[in-house]
């Protein structure tokens, strides 16, 4: 049996709907949130076998998972009080209108070492427009009183508007530095579909302005001593234990709506129905060389590069051939 170390879970819920995001979600509700959780209880049996392992990374992620409130958020931390390594990394994303003191208080119960937090855009025109109004004190002060529960600490930043100039960018980038936080997210808008932006006749900006910003990014996070170690993250000294486990395509449970696994030789996606829930809607059964493909396309994605040592003990096959 596969000695999985890693789980990802999925919390469909927002207390706000941003415009340009397609993440599995919908607006928190009392009866939606019970009938997920029964589910949720239904899919787990499923995997029961692996819950007596020991877990390296744990992973809540959203959607928002601090949008469902103490109570509920204590029945998904109690499903998830797993058997833990000595270095554990155990993350939970919060929308930062969420956190509050209980909130904080209630992960560090469960073992919580590391929260995520979306800043992505301090300035009001761009707030507004991806209807994300979040005033600037308000943001510092809950960032802040995360600091005092939490020694590692993401925030996401987002960049790449259209007509966003690079001191627009370089606000909101002193802001996130301005916290000394632990480690950086970067991301450029990507207009998804079946969002309303898309449907606003919002048009991206252009790709080569869109990769100057992100050289920008790079310099000056870079010069203040973050390493970049993936295209779209940056550590001080803690790297995400937990996202390295998908670049190095090491398997992982995927548990909730829309989340993603893989187990053996299957990488799996949930629906993203919450009345067919947990009915898998992707079972990819991988042969040697679709490993060898997704070791290669999730490898590349760190800045390192693919390891060819662990590629020729892993396949017993010479990467240049
Ligand atoms: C699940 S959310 C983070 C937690 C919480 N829900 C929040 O928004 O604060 C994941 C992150 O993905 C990024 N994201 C979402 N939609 C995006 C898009 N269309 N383009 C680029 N980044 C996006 C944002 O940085 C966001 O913080
Ligand atoms: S960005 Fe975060 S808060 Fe906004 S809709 Fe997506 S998951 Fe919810």
């Amino acid at each position: 049996m596969t000695n999985i170390k890693s789980i990802y879970l999925h919390v469909p819920f927002c207390t706000n709907i941003c415009n340009y995001c397609d993440f599995c979600k919908m607006y928190y509700n009392d009866k939606f949130f019970e009938l997920y959780y029964l589910k949720l209880l239904e899919e787990i049996k499923k995997y029961k076998v692996y819950l007596n392992n020991t877990f390296k990374t744990i992973y809540i992620g959203g959607g928002s998972p601090s949008s469902i409130g103490i109570n509920n958020l204590e029945k998904i931390l109690k499903i998830l009080d797993l058997k833990k390594e000595d270095d554990y990394e155990y993350t939970v994303e919060l929308m930062p209108l969420d956190i509050t003191e209980d909130l904080l208080k209630l992960l560090r119960k469960y073992g919580v070492n590391r929260v995520s937090i979306g800043v992505e855009t301090i300035n009001k025109k761009y707030q507004k427009l991806f209807n994300r109004e979040i005033d600037k004190e308000v943001l510092t002060s809950k960032i802040n009183l995360t600091k005092k529960y939490f020694n590692n600490i993401n925030l996401d930043l987002m960049y790449a508007f259209k007509d966003q100039t690079i001191k627009e960018l370089e606000d909101d980038i002193n802001y996130i530095l301005s916290f000394d936080i632990e480690h950086i997210s970067t991301y450029s808008l990507i207009l998804e579909n079946n969002t309303y932006l898309k449907y606003s006749n919002y048009k991206e900006i252009d790709d080569s302005i869109s990769s100057q910003m992100y050289f920008y990014v790079k310099q000056k996070l870079e010069s203040i001593g973050y390493k970049h170690y993936e295209l779209s993250n940056y550590a001080k000294n803690k790297v995400s234990k937990h996202n390295l486990v998908y670049w190095n395509n090491e398997e992982y449970l995927g548990l909730g709506l829309s989340a993603s696994g893989y187990i053996g030789d299957i990488r799996y996606t949930n629906t993203r129905n919450l009345d067919k829930y947990p009915l898998n809607i992707e079972n990819e059964r991988l042969n040697k060389k679709d490993k060898m493909t997704y070791f290669m396309i999730l490898g590349l994605r760190k800045i390192e590069g693919i390891n060819i040592k662990e590629f020729e003990k892993l396949f017993n096959k010479n990467i240049y051939m």
